[in-house]
């Protein structure tokens, strides 16, 4: 009777050990939950709330202009610089060259480090743990580099080449975390529904014009899509109602006026929206808000359908 119990119990330690994630993402999940991070995040993230209000330079930052986070494209810099570096590293009489690669690299850290702080301060509790982690692997890997050129300099090359291979094992530890942030946790990709891929071809009715209040923004369902409906006598428009940036139920944000167009912003993290079309006004969000035409049939009713 006791070997069949046995023999479940090993089966079940052994799908147990199956089951076990890579370590180095059991590692990032830990982080995700390292409270013990969270005085240095309140301080940190305040300040840097406070010394970005919102407006061009902070939207450039964020990527609006660019319509997608700036920061991803700005690391690469830094991060090749500093691969080729230590690549050359490998072969004789490339000492210059390897310099200026990693000058070039340390160089490039501060505009990816502004970049990412702007987007950082406007993540969610989990995310800003991970990031915090990011931040300091990837500062520890530039003072390695700075280092590196500085034992170069003074005639230390092999110290420098060791430095910088160090510097490139913890850029890469940072990279991982990077990609956690972005790839498993969501950070800088557009969390508004695609609407085209969840609502079918062709007008779809709403509800009827009267039932709608003039210009207070409400939600609405259509199928599995929650919508932002506003309406302003017979114009009717129509936003997904989860925001582009981390998913915030529009309809609970506040309308203003934004250059001569009426807008929507996030309650959770002020991302500004043009109602008439999803136009990214202000960020956090780099993605255009989906959005839908709508039309009022001669009975009174609202259709719409996803805009191309
Ligand atoms: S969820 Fe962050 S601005 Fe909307």
């Amino acid at each position: 009777m006791r070997q069949p119990l046995l023999a479940t119990t090993r089966r079940a330690r052994k799908a147990s050990k199956g089951s076990r994630l890579p370590r180095p993402a059991a590692l990032a999940e830990r982080i995700e939950r390292a409270h013990a991070l969270d005085p240095v995040i309140h301080g940190l993230s305040d300040t840097v709330v406070r010394s970005l209000p919102a407006g061009p330079r902070t939207d450039a930052l964020h990527g609006v202009p660019f319509g997608q986070p700036a920061h991803p494209a700005l690391v690469r810099l830094p991060l090749g610089c500093w691969t080729s570096a230590v690549l050359l590293d490998l072969f004789p009489g490339t000492e210059r060259a390897a310099g200026v690669l990693i000058a070039a690299g340390v160089a490039g850290t501060a505009p990816a480090a502004a970049t990412g702080l702007a987007d950082w301060s406007a993540l969610h509790q989990d995310q800003q743990r991970v990031g915090l982690v990011h931040a300091v692997c990837q500062t520890g890997a530039a003072s390695l580099f700075l280092a590196s050129l500085a034992a170069r300099a003074g005639g230390r090359t092999t110290t420098g080449r060791a430095l910088s291979a160090s510097g490139l094992a913890l850029a890469t530890i940072g990279t991982y975390l990077g990609g956690h942030l972005a790839l498993r946790l969501g950070a800088g990709t557009s969390h508004a529904e695609q609407i085209s891929h969840l609502s079918g071809l062709g007008w779809h009715n709403l509800c009827e014009l009267g039932e709608l209040p003039d210009r207070r923004p409400v939600r609405r369902q259509l199928g599995y899509l929650s919508l932002l409906v506003y309406r302003q006598g017979t114009e009717v428009s129509v936003l997904s109602d989860r925001c582009s940036h981390l998913g915030g139920p529009l309809h609970q944000g506040r309308v203003l006026m934004e250059r001569g167009t009426v807008c929507i912003a996030c309650p959770w993290h002020g991302s500004t929206f043009a109602v008439a079309d999803g136009t990214v006004v202000h960020g956090p969000a780099t993605a255009r808000q989906p959005s839908f035409e709508t039309r009022v049939t001669a009975g009174g009713r609202v259709e719409l359908r996803p805009r191309p």
